[in-house]
């Protein structure tokens, strides 16, 4: 990973498309302090009028700290979530007691404050006094799940989501860095519908390149039903038939028929691990080629995610070592099969798009010779 590209892409993005904020405007402290409270749980839009008017009626920390519980409350009415105005306050009284009336730049201290958790924390030190201090909201998790990947839920990874927010903070532009990171995540990284064509990430983002963005980060298990990742390969030989095998007589989904593939290991990525599940369930080469479709689907005790490429058969008669049968079937052919429920969308994707490219340029190639071409089923 190229760390330093990446910071750069991303400032330049945010150089060009940063959202214009009021609290952008600012260097003073006790503004950004407020900004950062306000925005705890709460949207950009949302927060904006709030925090005029707050800047309009309580300019100074020291005018914060002398206002009365009342006109504190009376300044917050209707952006909800009324204990933060009330931590507010009260951390604005501990800095003017302890701390001479200046926000303090140590980490350690600030975190010990009312309503200050270590993202705000990361937010007032690299937004105002340009330290290099990560940050880790909900749109941040999310941004950094799906350029990792990570298959875990973000709440039970927060260690390793830090570690990533601080190891892509830029040392040099901290706070411009941060700004950008929250921009991306509530412009470009969106929950429902990321908008992967716009992200200057695109390319090194591991959940765009391996089809999965869209579906982290990836939430907590209703009731603790296990999720699998399945790499799985539509393999085409040059008589442009498709691969298919059948499962054991018993077992889960016992004697349908499906694309063959298998779980993803850990570290693994998705092309390596359908090379390595054909290799091991059929004995046979192929070459991954361009991603089809990304499948998720519920089983009773399961929840599946099966990411789909097209294959190119390379050589070799199959095995059937983890199957009880295969057939070399056309694309026609493929309903006359009873196939598990989240194969059905597979065959749809299949019908519906085009063939790979490559497909009709095949003939004369080398590995045309090794696989009998009539659809043929064994057992
Ligand atoms: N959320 C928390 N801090 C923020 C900031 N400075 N700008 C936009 N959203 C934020």
């Amino acid at each position: 990973m190229n760390w330093s590209q990446l910071r750069t892409q991303l400032l330049d993005w945010y150089a060009q498309f940063g959202r214009d904020l009021p609290w952008r405007h600012t260097a003073d402290p006790y503004a950004i302090l407020v900004s950062e409270f306000m925005l705890q749980q709460t949207q950009v839009v949302t927060v904006i009028p709030y925090y005029r008017k707050w800047l309009e009626t309580l300019p100074t920390l020291q005018d914060c700290a002398q206002a009365t519980l009342p006109e504190i409350y009376k300044l917050w009415e209707g952006l909800g979530y009324y204990r933060r105005a009330e931590y507010l306050h009260r951390t604005c009284q501990i800095i003017v007691e302890h701390y001479a009336g200046t926000v303090p730049q140590e980490l350690a201290i600030l975190i010990q404050l009312p309503g200050i958790g270590r993202t705000t924390a990361g937010g007032i030190l690299s937004h105002a006094f340009n330290l290099p201090f990560p940050i880790l909201d909900g749109n941040v998790q999310r941004v950094l799940s799906r350029f990792f990947a990570l298959t875990t839920p973000p709440r039970r990874n927060t260690q390793q989501l830090w570690q990533y927010s601080e190891q892509l903070l830029s040392p040099e532009q901290p706070g411009r860095f941060n700004q950008a990171l929250m921009d991306l995540g509530a412009g470009v990284c969106l929950p429902q519908s990321p908008q992967c064509d716009r992200c200057p990430w695109q390319n090194e983002c591991i959940g765009y390149r391996t089809h999965q963005g869209h579906l982290l980060p990836m939430s907590e298990p209703s009731q603790a039903i296990p999720h699998r990742t399945i790499g799985v390969g539509v393999i085409w030989n040059a008589q442009k038939q498709i691969l298919i095998d059948q499962r054991p007589r018993t077992g889960l989904l016992a004697n349908l028929w499906e694309f063959p593939g298998g779980k993803v290991e850990p570290g693994e990525s998705i092309p390596e691990c359908i090379q390595r599940e054909i290799h091991e369930e059929l004995g046979i080469e192929i070459e991954v080629a361009e991603h089809l479709i990304t499948v998720q689907h519920r089983y009773i005790h399961l929840r599946v995610t099966l990411v789909v490429h097209h294959c190119r058969y390379r050589g070799g008669t199959p095995e059937l070592r983890g199957c009880q049968a295969y057939a070399w079937v056309g694309l026609d052919d493929l309903p006359n099969y009873p196939f598990p429920k989240a194969n059905q969308k597979i065959i749809r994707a299949l019908q519906t798009s085009s063939p790979p490219s490559w497909l009709s340029k095949w003939p004369g190639d080398e590995y045309n010779q090794n696989e009998p071409c009539d659809p043929q089923v064994l057992w």
